[in-house]
């Protein structure tokens, strides 16, 4: 039988994963599902925010649900932690970031989908492990990027300590794996077009290497169509004209933009959800974080994490009763008989829940 880890997490976390379970309940799934710890508590108290049964559940299950997570500074952290613990070697390193280096989650999807009227619907692919956010950031450059930084006009007016620079990494093999990723997802989806965001006029050499892997890979999947488009010009797009996309590949940071300018499109961060997808394991989640200041007050919107456990049903081979849920939250956002404050409404996130119930087709 599938299994799926849920783990709640911090803030509106609980709140918006227990009226997803609502709906998956009614689903009547052959599922097993097993709770799991993660978050700020377990830092304070152990030492590490995603502690070590956790990692061994998520080896036990096939993919999981996450509700929501604080995250913060080390420095912030660190002054959080039990007296006990203090000094003693623990530094809090963001529990996402843990899941998506230990799991190896290379792909994070982002569905962007018109839940009122219907007028658009496609999803962007944001590569997670290289690109501009590699880690390769400097500041006060050594000789060996002086070398290659020193002539650049501005730089040699401010000199070797007041410079920074980052690099933005681009491996065949990272290239390789996403648009096959992207690829895959087209066909799977039925879609016709898929769409590389870059900006070639300005980032030449690394451009022209994406161009020629995107040839490449083309060739294998000739009913779908391909493009590569600025960034910039896809970001009006998205505004503007939505409906003209279908997939969206993009590099690490072009991507973590324009996936937060999705949940905009969309009407707001809760309601979109979020998959994150490796070779080793996967996780799907609400894009908002834990949005401490209104934890306990049952405000949230449950939608996006509802939205992301139709996405994880799809991914466990489950499309029909991805197809349901999926159809109960457009039938809901649509009827307006229960809607969260972000929306204009007054309903709670248990009323919100209680409508998307409701809203599943009877079997
Ligand atoms: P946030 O997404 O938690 O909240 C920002 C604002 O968005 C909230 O004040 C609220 O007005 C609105 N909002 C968020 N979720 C909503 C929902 N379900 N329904 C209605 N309105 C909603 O972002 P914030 O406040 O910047 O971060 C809070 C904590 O969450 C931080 O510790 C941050 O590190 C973490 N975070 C975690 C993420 C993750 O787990 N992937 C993503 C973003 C933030
Ligand atoms: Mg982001």
């Amino acid at each position: 039988m599938t299994s799926i880890a849920v783990l709640p997490g911090d803030g509106i976390g609980p709140e918006v994963t227990d009226a997803a379970l609502d709906v998956l309940d009614k689903l009547d799934l052959p599922l097993e599902v097993r709770f799991g710890d993660i978050g700020w508590k377990f830092w304070q108290e152990e030492g590490d925010p995603v502690p070590e049964r956790t990692w061994k559940l998520l080896e036990e299950t096939d993919t999981c649900l996450l509700g929501a997570i604080t995250s913060k500074p080390a420095r912030e952290a660190d002054a959080e932690l039990s007296p006990a613990l203090r000094g003693t070697g623990h530094t809090f390193v963001s529990p996402v970031v843990q899941l998506r280096q230990r799991l190896g989650l290379y792909a994070n999807v982002r569905p962007v989908t018109d839940l009122a009227e219907g007028r658009f619907d496609f999803t962007v692919i944001r590569e997670n492990t290289e690109g501009l956010y590699a880690g390769l950031d400097f500041h006060g450059l050594d000789e060996s990027l002086w070398a290659v930084v020193g002539d650049h006009p501005n730089a040699s007016v401010s000199g070797r300590r007041n410079t920074s620079a980052t690099l933005r990494l681009q491996t065949r093999h990272g290239i390789d794996r996403i648009l096959r990723f992207g690829f895959e997802h087209a066909r799977a989806q039925g879609r016709r077009r898929l769409t590389l965001v870059d900006k070639p006029n300005v980032l030449r050499q690394s451009g022209n290497f994406l161009r020629e892997r995107l040839e490449s890979h083309a060739e294998e999947y000739p009913e779908i169509e391909t493009e590569i488009l600025n960034v910039d010009a896809v970001a009006l797009w998205m505004v503007r004209r939505p409906e003209r996309f279908q997939v969206l590949v993009a590099e690490n940071m072009f991507g973590d933009i324009l996936s937060d300018l999705g949940a905009g499109v969309m009407g707001g961060l809760g309601l979109a959800g979020s998959g994150n997808i490796g070779d080793r394991g996967s996780y799907f989640e609400p894009v908002h974080g834990s949005a401490p200041g209104m934890a306990g007050d049952s405000r949230a919107n449950p939608t996006g994490t509802v939205l992301a456990l139709a996405q994880l049903l799809r991914h466990v081979d489950m499309p029909v009763a991805a197809g349901d849920m999926a159809d109960a939250v457009t039938r809901a956002v649509r009827s307006r008989r229960a809607v969260t404050y972000d929306l204009g409404g007054t309903a709670t996130t248990e009323q919100a829940g209680a409508e998307l119930v409701e809203q599943l087709r009877p079997f």
